[in-house]
């Protein structure tokens, strides 16, 4: 069978289905983390944005950005600039748990871009930072169904992260991710290798629909963030032991499993430091799965004085959490810190923080140095829904290149963003808080300092209806 984009079907479903094209979008304003806590918290804060959180900038829009506007650029430029058309896509999922709209989703908003191909499934996926993941997978499941009719599904995750006055703030970011998702693609979603973890809990959420603002519990978000990894990646690793044991698994058949198996660990990252913490829980994940072996293993001689240790009873042990970090030290810093340069100068993205760290670690390697790839990805959305799956990547460079070729600009775009002493950003919130869901409104902020190609607000009517222009430098 021969599909409309020219796809050749030979297989009763397509092979290698993921990701073939990536659109990163930063906003251009941040806020100094060795600023903002001196800010906050005068010399008693000094070093507890940067070491103890592990941040150093926080990226954040002014009030002429929403997640409209977020959405209308990463996808109008990954449009743009890798020569899509609109007709080349049958479905358009978005994650985000930024909505402006109880009814109208964020992906018909989306159609003002598609107004020649109405024909586009797909709508608004919404859990806390995991909607982005959930998208991605639908989009993929589409691909891969009797639905499916040959043409690319566009994913978007959107987000604007910010926080009431008070410990969160800091916690904060915005950006937006675009992915086209197909056949035969550069990073292919490992069918099968999903393990996945749900619960009702009240850890985050956004009950105030007059407000930007979350309700946080943070010493039990971090929890039910590590427990859910704990769950998600023992539930990861039985799936895989399965396909082992099936013979499914290609070239580690032979192999126990293992983090090794992994080129990069990549996490939903609201702040770097927790991410490290994460790494060392894998660790005493494998450290507990391998039993006997693992005592006689010299890597984890230091856990040993900790006698018999389980995942569920080590969440608040200081001493085993410090052990922990030394242990893993070596493998955050070959598999995971390279996974981290974006969120540790944007933040918590929330829906697109993950796919953040893709971007991370994609331009930090060549192209021959991405093909053939393992990369373990955890996604958590607080209330909570979460999952640890793999990506395995094309062994074909010109693949690799293709998706490299539009996140090139991604560390000159860091470098160029405009820096907003903490007072500002402060009054950037409050002048958000006092407009947010206004009618008859028109944004303050200056669509000029914008970055080239940047969709943002122009109006909102008197009936809430929200226009957008798109800010070019030359029009
Ligand atoms: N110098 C160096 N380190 C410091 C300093 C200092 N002056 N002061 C504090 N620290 C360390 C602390 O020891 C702590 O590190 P540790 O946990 O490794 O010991 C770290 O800095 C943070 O300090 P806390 O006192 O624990 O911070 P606080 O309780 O004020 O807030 C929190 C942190 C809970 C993360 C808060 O910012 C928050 O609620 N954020 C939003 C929730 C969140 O992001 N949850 C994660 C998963 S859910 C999601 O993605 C939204």
């Amino acid at each position: 069978m021969v599909y409309q984009n020219g796809y050749q079907s030979t297989m009763s479903w397509p092979d290698e289905v993921g990701i073939i094209s990536l659109e990163l979008y930063i906003p251009n304003y941040y806020v100094d983390q060795a600023e903002l806590e001196l800010f906050d918290g005068g010399d008693k804060f000094k070093g507890k944005y940067t070491v103890g959180l592990g941040q150093k900038q926080m990226g954040f829009v002014g009030d002429n950005e929403d997640v409209n506007s977020l959405c209308l650029t990463a996808v109008s430029r990954l449009m743009k600039r890798q020569g899509y058309s609109t007709k080349d896509f049958g479905r358009l999922e978005v994650g985000t748990e930024s909505i402006l709209d109880r009814s109208k989703g964020v992906k018909t908003v989306l159609m003002q871009l598609f107004e020649d191909n109405t024909d586009l499934e797909g709508i608004d996926t919404i859990n806390a930072c995991y909607g982005g993941t959930s998208a991605l997978f639908n989009a993929v499941q589409w691909v891969e169904s009797s639905n499916w009719d040959g043409r690319f599904a566009l994913v978007v995750a959107a987000d604007i992260a910010i926080y009431s006055v008070g410990n969160a703030r800091c916690t904060g970011g915005a950006g937006a991710i675009a992915m086209v998702v197909g056949p035969n693609a550069a990073l292919v979603l490992d069918r099968g290798l999903r393990g996945t973890h749900m619960k009702h809990v009240y850890d985050f959420y956004k009950p105030k629909l007059d407000s930007e603002y979350p309700e946080v519990d943070g010493p039990l978000s971090i929890e039910c963030y590590l427990s859910a990894l704990d769950i998600c990646y023992e539930r990861y690793r039985a799936k895989f032991n399965l396909q082992r044991s099936k013979g499914q698994v290609g070239d580690l058949s032979e192999e126990e499993f293992s983090l090794d198996n992994f080129d990069a660990i990549m996490f939903h990252t609201p702040f770097c430091k927790i991410v490290q913490k994460s790494l060392g829980r894998l660790v005493l994940s494998e450290y507990i799965n391998k039993g006997p072996a693992s005592k006689a293993n010299p890597k984890f001689e230091k856990l040993e004085t900790f006698g018999d240790i389980t995942l569920k009873g080590s969440y608040h042990n200081r001493n085993l959490e410090k052990a922990l970090l030394e242990i893993s030290k070596p493998l955050f810093e070959a598999k995971t810190v390279p996974t981290l340069r974006i969120a540790q100068r944007v933040g918590n993205m929330y829906t697109p923080s993950l796919y953040g760290c893709l971007v991370s670690f994609l331009t930090s390697r060549s192209c021959s140095e991405l093909c053939n790839n393992k990369l373990a990805m955890f996604s958590y959305g607080s209330g909570m829904a979460a999952t640890m799956y793999s990506i395995t990547t094309t062994s074909d460079v010109s693949k690799i290149s293709k998706l490299l070729s539009s996140l090139t600009s991604v560390d000159s775009v860091l470098d160029t963003r405009i820096k907003y002493t903490p007072q500002k950003f402060v009054d950037v919130l409050k002048q958000r808080e006092e407009t947010h869901n206004r009618a008859d409104f028109t944004p303050q902020h200056s669509a000029e300092s914008l970055q080239n190609d940047t969709y943002y607000l122009v109006r909102v009517d008197e009936k809430y209806r929200r226009t957008y222009d798109c800010h070019q430098f030359e029009k």
